[in-house]
């Protein structure tokens, strides 16, 4: 038997929960730490499986990693060594952060053997702009059963680098592995998510050049030598979203501790327009449901400054709600819908539309695939039996068996660790009625 989650619907969430740094920037800020030979201090790290993997990897280089107060570590990487094929093995396809550290292990052996990728299923999520830019950065690549090579027999040179689409990890690959190559980097059409310009501040710390155009460029001037520095990752916007997500569903309270309002003003906006109240202060953000019935919408998934993909699965939950038809429309992922067939057996009426390629007018070209969910509410829910398919989509279950009347069992809630920090412990703290069952049969929690 797998451990699985008990969740008993119809009570509002009311309290408190507190961020800490975001799981799509600790990870790389870990990865960053191995550009320099002085030790790099990390704040705020969560304890989150991308995180684990990125530790267990450097300590296996050799690297040391220690946590001098809880939730700062003080990573050592001057004494890195290679990974072998063994390295890898139990790493290969759990996470999408190692293709990361081609640049800083380029830099250092001319040579990176980096496992092959992981993360969410949510279609397809090929590498090629990846590999693309390293080429040419002056790399050559293969792979093996469980692992990506990349080689370098002379340092990586600067280069032009215009890519097909702002990919977030394609960016930041060119940003590690430009700060210390030689000459200057230019990137078009990067990515400029916060979450980019937190790596790119930590970066500066360290000794690098890097600015950021309006125009999504970015030029890297190469250094010689990156040093120490210390760094407190942005506080996690999708966790900060996923929460006012679960206020505004189950008709609660809820203060983040730690969200910001300039990382979320598109979210923000969306969520006002439904019906959903917030009030911003220094420390945080109290999320709660300003309108009595929400109102439908329509919005768009985006790179920066658009409205996340990751922040869609939850606020689609709380748009079935709504007092009418909303549309939403998926446009960086091909298969983030998944989802909606387990919110339809709980009573959602959510259906889902292909569109031609020819009626696609992004600015951002062909990749995106425009799918539309039309969303019919407000529909009533009832407890099931459901399995976590991936990470967003897996809190969206959580919030529509909190809003469902009746008892909800979630599999797989391990997937959600990856990217939310004590979420049994928080839910409980906001009165969900909630049990994690492990395996051997033993309870903690559900009244
Ligand atoms: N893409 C390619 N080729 C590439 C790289 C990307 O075709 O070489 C495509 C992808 O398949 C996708 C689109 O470009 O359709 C965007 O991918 P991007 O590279 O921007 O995403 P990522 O770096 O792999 C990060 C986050 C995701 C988040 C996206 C978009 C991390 C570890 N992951 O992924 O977070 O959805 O950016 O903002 O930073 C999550 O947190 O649940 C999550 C999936």
């Amino acid at each position: 038997m797998q451990d699985y989650i008990r969740l008993r619907g119809g009570k509002p969430l009311v309290g408190e929960v507190a961020l800490r740094g975001a799981k799509n920037t600790v990870p790389k800020n870990m990865v960053a730490a191995l550009l320099s030979d002085d030790p790099v201090i990390i704040r705020d790290v969560p304890k989150i499986e991308d995180v684990a993997i990125m530790k267990r990897l450097i300590e296996r280089m050799g690297g040391q990693i220690e946590e001098i107060r809880p939730g700062t570590l003080q990573i050592a990487a001057k004494n890195i060594k290679q990974l072998n094929q063994k390295d890898l093995e139990d790493i290969t396809g759990r996470s999408r952060i190692p293709i990361l550290m081609c640049g800083p292990l380029l830099k250092r052996f001319g040579r990176a053997y980096v496992p092959k990728l992981g993360g969410c299923n949510i279609g397809p999520r090929p590498v090629d702009f990846h590999v693309q830019a390293l080429r040419h950065l002056g790399a050559t690549y293969h792979e093996d059963r469980h692992g990506a090579h990349f080689e370098a027999k002379s340092p990586l040179k600067g280069a032009k680098i215009t890519l097909q689409y702002p990919s977030v990890g394609a960016t930041e690959q060119i940003l590690l592995s430009s700060v210390l190559a030689e000459g200057q980097t230019e990137i078009h059409n990067a990515a400029v998510e916060p979450e980019i310009l937190d790596l790119i501040a930590l970066l500066q710390k360290m000794g690098a050049i890097i600015s950021v155009d309006t125009d999504r460029s970015i030029l890297i001037e190469g250094v010689k030598k990156l040093s120490g520095a210390t760094h407190t990752g942005m506080p996690d916007r999708i966790e900060a979203a996923s929460w006012a997500s679960a206020a505004a569903g189950t008709n609660g309270r809820i203060f983040v501790r730690g969200a910001r309002q300039l990382d979320m003003m598109t979210f923000l906006n969306k969520f006002r327009q439904i019906g959903g109240g917030f009030d911003i202060t220094r420390d945080g953000i109290t999320f709660y449901r300003q309108k009595k019935k929400l109102s439908p919408i329509m919005l768009e998934t985006d790179v920066h400054p658009g409205f996340m993909t990751d922040w869609q699965q939850p606020f689609v939950v709380v748009l079935t709600q709504a007092q009418g038809r909303s549309v939403v429309h998926e446009t960086v992922y091909t298969s983030r819908f998944g989802y909606v067939e387990a919110l339809n057996a709980m009573g959602a009426k959510i259906s889902l539309y292909e569109e031609s390629p020819e009626n696609i007018k992004s600015k951002f070209g062909l990749r995106n695939y425009r799918q539309s969910a039309l969303i019919d509410g407000p529909t009533p829910l009832k407890g099931d039996d459901i399995t976590v398919p991936d990470l967003r989509a897996g809190f969206s279950y959580i919030i529509a068996a909190l809003i469902a009347e009746g008892e909800s069992k979630i599999s797989g809630f391990s997937v959600l660790q990856r990217g939310y920090e004590h979420l049994v412990a928080k839910l409980q703290s906001l009165e969900a009625d909630i049990a994690e069952v492990k395996a051997n049969g033993n309870f903690s929690g559900l009244s």
